[in-house]
Formats: C-alpha cells, structure tokens, sequence
C-alpha cells in the first residue's frame, strides 16, 4: 500500500473511531460552555429572582435571558455558545461563591473575542507584511536533488491528524468564541442557531482526533526537541531569516530553536487545551464545581488563543517563509542544501555517522 493510502486510512480510521467513541458518549456530555449561550434574546421565563444577591449573580439584569442548562426549577431557555456574562455560565441551581478573579476574567468576553480573532486574522496580516518587506528565505545555493529521510510515514500521519483537526478545532472554536460578536449580527436567528449547532457538534467529534494526534506528537517528538545550548543564539539571529545586512545561518540541530519553542508551547498549550475541554465536555463525570468548570472555561480559551497565533506563524513558514520545507511533511525527505542551511547540526551529525 503506498504511503499516501495509508496516511489517509489512517485520518479516516480515526476520524471513524472518534466519531463512535462520541456518538457512545453523548448523553454524558452535558452543559458544554457552548451549550451555555442563548441565541436569541428575550426575557426569563423563571423565577431568576431567587439568585438575586448571591455571589456572582448582584448584577444579573433582570430583562436578560438566564442561561443554563434547561432547569426544571428556573425553566431556562436553550443556550448556544460563549456566555456574555460569566454569572450566566453555571447551571443556575444553588449558586456557589464564585471566584471573582476567573469571573471578571471571563465578564471579558468581547476582548477575548477581539484576542482569538488577532491570534490568527492579525498575526497572519503582520506575517504577510514582513514576508512583503523582508522577502521569502531561499535556498541559496538552490535545490541539490540530493534527498535527505527527515520524517518518518507515521511522523507524518500523526502530524495530518493532529494538523487538520487542530485547524478545525480553532475555526470552529472562532465561531463559538467570537462569532456572537462578529457573524451574529450579520445573520438571522435561524443561520446563527444552524451556525453554532454544526461548529459545536464539529468541535466536539475534531477533539477526539486532535488528541490522539496531540499525544502521538507530543511523545514521539520530544526527544528531538529538547533545547540545545546554541539556540538562544538562533533567537538572537531570528534564525537568519532576516534579509537584510549579512547573511546569516545560525546553528540548529534537527529541530532550529523556534520549531522547539513551537513544539513546547504546543505541548503544554495543547495538554491544557485537552485537559479543561474534556472537563468541560463531561462536568458530571469529572463532577466539577463552578468555579472549576468557570476556570477551566479561561484556560481553554486563554490556551486556544496562544496556540492558534504559533500555528499561523507555523502554517506561513512551512509554506510560504522557508524554500524547500513544506515537501518535508508530505514526502518525509529533505532537499540536501535544505538541511546544511537551516539545519546544519543535524546534517553533520547525519554525515558524522555515514546516513547521508
Ligand atoms: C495547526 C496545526 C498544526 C500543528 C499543531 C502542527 C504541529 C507541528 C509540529 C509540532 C511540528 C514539529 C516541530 C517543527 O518542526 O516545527 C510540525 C512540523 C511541520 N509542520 Fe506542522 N502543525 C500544524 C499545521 C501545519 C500546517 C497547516 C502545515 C502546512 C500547511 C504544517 C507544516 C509542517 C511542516 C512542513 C513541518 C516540518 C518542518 C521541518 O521539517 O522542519 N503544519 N508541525
């Protein structure tokens, strides 16, 4: 079977396993923060008096529309996406003293939303900008023809799995984050409610794949990626990127110094991400108090934010920023003025030990 059927089995087999392991256990996943939102406005129909002056409910406007999961004792409309204000984030059952800080942090949910959406739509704007004004990296003394084994067949599935996944995961993400201040308004209630519905049921089943690729990622690559004690010296250089004055190629092992950083900040990034989404997914079985689930809403989104403005950065240098690279992660072989360019320690180790 050639490599490119087998990638794909791969992504299928496990998007299928994911799809069933969640269909199976739908009914637990209950009260997701996506669930929590209403989509469209109108008074409570409940008796919310009752939640006047507890803790994180003082201000709750009485002509706005609780949010919680349905509640027999409150009669709470059906709710869609990020809650606007924090108090209305919790089931509204016996309310606990909330933790001020992780409330106030997300009664911001406008600047959170303006944050996602700079994460990916500004830093791929100043991206574009600086390749504009600085120019592409290229291989100057161009393409040898000489192939070089970088990444393994499986390196390469696990990385498609995990990639398409965690793209899916930040766009559909986008909607439920900030799509109530960006797309709401420019649609009717129905679009909206149909909008929210696909990007929270393709949020959940893209989860499932993303973490088995997250995992294999993580544990297969980490010995490759440990730091090395001539990488602060590639920050300094900004990896000889930088066109103008003289050229420069700064010391790097197999991974250079911003791949590593990359590679860590998506490792402890994403296992946030993983760890308070599962926990939001399934609040019974984790059996959560609010103010877990309320923090575990703020990791998740503080998390998402920081991953998706390494993963623009990642997805331009790969394709547009660095010759030669992106045939890396589709064929698993570099071209050999590549790796003495941008990876020479890795070369000479390679040529030390008689592989190229
Ligand atoms: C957004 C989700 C993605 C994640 C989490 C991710 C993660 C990673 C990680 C951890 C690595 C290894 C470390 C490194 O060499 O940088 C890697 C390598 C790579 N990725 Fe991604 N990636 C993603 C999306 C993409 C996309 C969309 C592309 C291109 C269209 C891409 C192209 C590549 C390439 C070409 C390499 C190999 C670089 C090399 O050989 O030095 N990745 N990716």
């Amino acid at each position: 079977m050639s490599k490119a059927i087998r990638l794909f089995s791969f992504i299928v087999i496990s998007l299928f396993v994911s799809s069933a392991a969640m269909a199976a256990t739908a009914d637990n996943a209950k009260l997701q923060p996506q669930e929590w939102q209403k989509i469209n406005v109108g008074p409570a129909q409940g008796t919310h008096h009752k939640l006047d002056g507890h803790p994180g409910f003082e201000n709750l406007p009485h002509q706005q529309t609780l949010v919680g999961a349905n509640n027999g004792d409150y009669n709470l409309v059906e709710s869609q996406g990020m809650p606007q204000q924090a108090a209305m984030l919790m089931p509204a059952e016996l309310p606990e003293a909330q933790n001020e800080a992780t409330l106030g942090y997300l009664n911001n949910s406008g600047t959170f939303a303006f944050l996602e959406f700079a994460s990916i739509f500004i830093v791929a704007g100043l991206f574009i900008l600086f390749v504009l004004f600085n120019g592409i990296s290229r291989l100057e003394k161009g393409f040898s023809g000489k192939l070089i084994k970088r990444w393994s067949g499986f390196s390469i599935s696990i990385h498609w799995l995990g990639a398409i996944s965690c793209i899916a995961l930040i766009f559909t993400g986008l909607v439920l984050g900030l799509g109530r201040f960006y797309i709401e308004p420019s649609t009717n209630v129905y679009g909206w409610a149909g909008l929210v519905g696909i990007a929270s049921s393709l949020h959940g089943l893209m989860a499932w794949p993303f973490i088995v690729g997250y995992v294999l990622m993580v544990l297969a690559w980490f010995p490759k990626q440990m730091p090395a004690s001539y990488d602060l010296k590639w920050f300094a250089k900004l990896g000889g990127y930088l066109n103008f004055g003289k050229k420069v190629h700064p010391d790097a092992g197999f991974a250079n110094a911003g791949e590593k950083l990359f590679f860590w900040t998506f490792a402890i990034g994403g296992g946030l991400m993983v760890a308070s989404g599962l926990v939001m997914m399934y609040p019974e079985t984790f059996d959560v108090s609010k103010n877990a689930a309320n923090l575990m809403l703020a990791i998740h989104i503080t998390a998402t934010i920081i991953i998706s403005a390494f993963a623009v950065v990642h997805f331009f240098m790969a394709t547009v920023m660095s010759e030669g690279s992106m045939s890396n992660m589709t064929t698993g072989y570099c071209d050999e003025n590549w790796a003495k360019q941008h990876h020479n320690v890795w070369y000479k180790e390679l040529k030390d030990a008689g592989k190229v």
